[in-house]
């Protein structure tokens, strides 16, 4: 079995390269990754010079070179993890969001109906279906709950789900989706809420909290995701959408006093500062079809999973010091000094 992982220096796919590659021994996996500023190849570190792994740089959006890939390789599935993926950057720049996230998905399809893969995966979110009032504790997004995004990144992820779900009616593509809820744990990007407040928090710097931090979001340890990818290329129906999350749904308030707790901090490091325009309340998923289909249930909760992945950041400090110690500053300075 031979699978490209796009996206494979990111975050996620980062995680699903080494879980694939630990889980499947006789697997090739072939990462192909543009190496944004949210690509990093020290992700990598730890499986280059496998004998199953090759890493290839390149744009997915780019046809030629897709094509040539996709025709020197042969490769049996396509797992799609590329993307532009911080909302609060397609807020301010949507337009590359389009031409990844879009375009990027379009051309690895075509690649796909010209080389008649087996299996295209689409690793989507929960952000297609908008957010939940925080009211409605009762609701929760099934693979039925109509798209209705908020950002220019959720817009972008939707309609690639489209383009996506138009290629199995109209072509009869082998595709899935998966749309998973907010993941946390090794390797994350400290833009993200998680990794920002952990690395702020060891630095003494304030951790900004948008709005009121009474917006919920349903957590995910990393490894879980990667589990439920795994059994939906394997075991998945075609053209079946999988919604993966484990009820583990926590306020962001909640979450960052978790990390201020675990590592000894004080509360007075907590700035409440502008909330993000468009804010989504709450994302919660009923997970119920790829539990009764597939047998998947995420292995780590919310309060193992935290511990583990801040003793990740504390083990790994010159992977994330790395990161902020460059062009992060400047975005960082852009993002948050007036906020
Ligand atoms: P990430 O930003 O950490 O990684 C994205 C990777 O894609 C980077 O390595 C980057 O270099 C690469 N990339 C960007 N543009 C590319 C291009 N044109 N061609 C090739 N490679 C390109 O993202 P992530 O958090 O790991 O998310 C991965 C996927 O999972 C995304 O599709 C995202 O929408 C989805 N997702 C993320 C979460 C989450 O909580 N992070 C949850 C659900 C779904
Ligand atoms: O739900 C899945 C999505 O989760 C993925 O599709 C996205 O790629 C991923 O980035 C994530 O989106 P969010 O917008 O939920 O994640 P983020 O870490 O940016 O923010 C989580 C919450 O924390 C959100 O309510 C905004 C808030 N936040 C975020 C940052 C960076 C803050 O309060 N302060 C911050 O500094």
């Amino acid at each position: 079995m031979k699978i490209i992982v796009t996206g494979g220096a990111g975050f996620i796919g980062g995680n699903f390269v080494h879980y694939m590659l630990a889980k499947h021994p006789s697997y090739r996996i072939i990462c192909l990754d543009l190496l944004t500023y949210a690509g990093n190849m020290e992700t990598l570190a730890p499986v280059v010079g496998h004998e199953n792994f090759t890493f290839v740089k390149g744009d997915i959006a780019d046809r030629a070179f897709i094509y040539q890939l996709f025709e020197t390789e042969k490769p049996d599935i396509i797992v799609n993890f590329a993307a532009e993926s911080h909302v609060d950057r397609s807020i301010e720049d949507p337009e590359i969001f389009l031409q990844t996230n879009v375009i990027g998905t379009s051309v690895l399809l075509d690649a796909c109906k010209k080389y008649s893969i087996k299996r295209f995966h689409q690793v989507s979110t929960d952000e297609v279906y908008g957010d939940l009032p925080l009211d409605r504790l009762d609701l929760f997004f099934t693979e039925e709950t109509p798209l209705h995004t908020s950002s220019p990144y959720s817009a972008s992820k939707a309609s690639a789900d489209l383009l996506v779900q138009a290629y199995h009616r109209t072509f009869k593509l082998p595709v899935t989706i998966s749309r998973c809820s907010n993941n946390y744990g090794s390797y994350h990007f400290p833009e993200k809420l998680i990794p920002l407040m952990i690395a702020n928090a060891l630095n003494d710097k304030k951790l900004p909290v948008y709005g009121t931090g009474d917006n919920v979001r349903d957590w995910l340890y990393v490894e879980d995701h990667c589990s439920a990818i795994d059994l939906i290329i394997h075991n998945g129906r075609i053209g079946e959408v999988y919604n993966v999350g484990g009820h583990n749904e926590r306020t962001n308030l909640e979450v960052v006093k978790t990390i201020i707790r675990e590592l000894g901090k004080d509360e007075n490091l907590i700035q409440y500062v502008t909330d993000r325009p468009g804010h989504d309340r709450r994302y919660a998923i009923d997970p119920t079809k790829i539990k009764t289909e597939l047998g998947w249930e995420p292995a780590t909760l919310f309060d193992e999973g935290i511990k583990k992945t801040i003793k990740w950041y504390l083990d790994n400090k010159a992977w994330w010091e790395r990161i902020i110690s460059g062009e992060y500053q400047s975005y960082y300075e852009k993002m948050y000094a007036d906020r």
